[in-house]
């Protein structure tokens, strides 16, 4: 292969530099769930200090958000058993307001406040049966849980983000209605979340259906307040954030390495690589704000901490030189 072939490899990452008929089409905010959504998948425990290391090194690399871990009951996840441990760590530091953590119930706000965790996500299915599945618990049951969080919270001055999980299909009932993905959302919202994520859990979703969901979606909220948060099962996440892109998304979720995946949603892989995601922005001329060689240094911690190679296509491509 010639050098000016278009097919040759660039001679540097090419990450750093968008083109200039590109640049300039505004800021995105990347929300990094790696050591919340990746880890809590991890067989091995991951010992509380590498991971305090791993958000650290996130931070680092100036993702603006990083949900470090998650207050949910250890014996449903017990990769995250430490997470009092780890949100202690950042307790009143200089990033205690760039961090949130997962809570379910009032049981793990308490935990969280305990930890003067600044910012809690809260998550609720799209569908009946994964949401008993996942918190054994109806829809209902869960908006009734979820009120003394919101309150607490609005209480002591800490911002709420909410989940729409199995918004794109479920694994038990099959295609979900993007009305109801909509109605969810909504109800969320106008319970004090700032922010709706919605999550491709299991990471089914194709850019026709994306379209339609945020139609649908944007039709009772601003898309202004919506994320989206995809699983990159069938490889079709960026292309699915791409379609978010030109609707007027601009807060996604992403995790180190594509670490990633949901215990109780079978088939779910990992998320959307964060470097996979940061690659695309920048070409496409988006600021992130994330520091491109630290971003590849974090992916090598996590591959570290976990022991294998990650499928961020981006991360392996910079670590073989590309
Ligand atoms: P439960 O067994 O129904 O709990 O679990 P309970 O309310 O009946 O309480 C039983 C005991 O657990 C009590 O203790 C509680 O105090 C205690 P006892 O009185 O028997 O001594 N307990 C807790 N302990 C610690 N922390 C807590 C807590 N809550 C109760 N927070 C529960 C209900 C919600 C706790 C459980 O089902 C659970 O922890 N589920 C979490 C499942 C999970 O983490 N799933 C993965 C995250 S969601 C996801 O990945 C999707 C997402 O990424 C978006 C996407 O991809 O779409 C967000
Ligand atoms: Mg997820």
């Amino acid at each position: 292969m010639s050098a000016a072939s278009p097919l040759a490899p660039p001679a540097a990452p090419c990450v750093v530099e968008p083109a200039p008929a590109l640049a300039a089409r505004g800021r995105v905010t990347i929300y990094e769930v790696g050591p919340r959504d990746g880890l809590q998948n991890e067989q091995a425990f991951v010992p509380t200090a590498r991971k305090v290391e791993l958000v650290e090194a996130l931070l680092g690399a100036g993702l603006p958000k990083v949900e470090a871990t998650s207050f949910v009951h250890p014996r449903w996840i017990p990769a995250l058993a430490d997470a009092d441990a780890v949100m202690a760590h950042f307790r009143g530091g200089p990033h205690a307001e760039r961090l949130s953590a997962l809570v379910p119930n009032e049981r793990g706000l308490g935990r969280a406040a305990e930890a003067d965790a600044r910012e809690v996500a809260v998550f609720m299915s799209a569908s009946e049966t994964h949401n008993q599945r996942n918190i054994n618990k109806s829809r209902d049951e869960a908006y009734r849980a979820f009120e003394p969080v919101f309150e607490a919270c609005a209480a002591r001055g800490a911002r709420v983000r909410a989940y729409v999980s199995v918004a794109w299909g479920c694994p038990y009932e099959g295609l979900v209605s993007p009305r109801e993905v909509a109605a969810v959302a909504a109800r969320l919202l106008g319970m004090g979340a700032y922010e709706v994520s919605l999550g491709d859990t299991t990471g089914v979703g194709d850019p026709a259906l994306t379209a339609r969901v945020l139609e649908a979606v944007g039709g009772r909220v601003s898309l202004s307040r919506v994320a989206m948060h995809m699983h990159d099962t069938w490889g079709r996440a960026l292309a699915n954030c791409a379609v978010g892109l030109e609707a007027g998304v601009r807060v996604f979720d992403a995790s180190v390495g594509g670490l990633g995946g949901c215990p109780y949603a079978p088939g779910a892989s990992g998320n959307l690589a964060t470097e996979d995601l940061v690659s695309m922005l920048s070409l496409m001329g988006f600021e992130t704000g994330v520091d491109w060689g630290r971003l590849v240094a974090a992916g090598r911690l996590a591959q570290e901490l976990v022991g294998r190679e990650l499928p961020s296509r981006a991360l392996r491509a910079a670590l073989a030189g590309g």
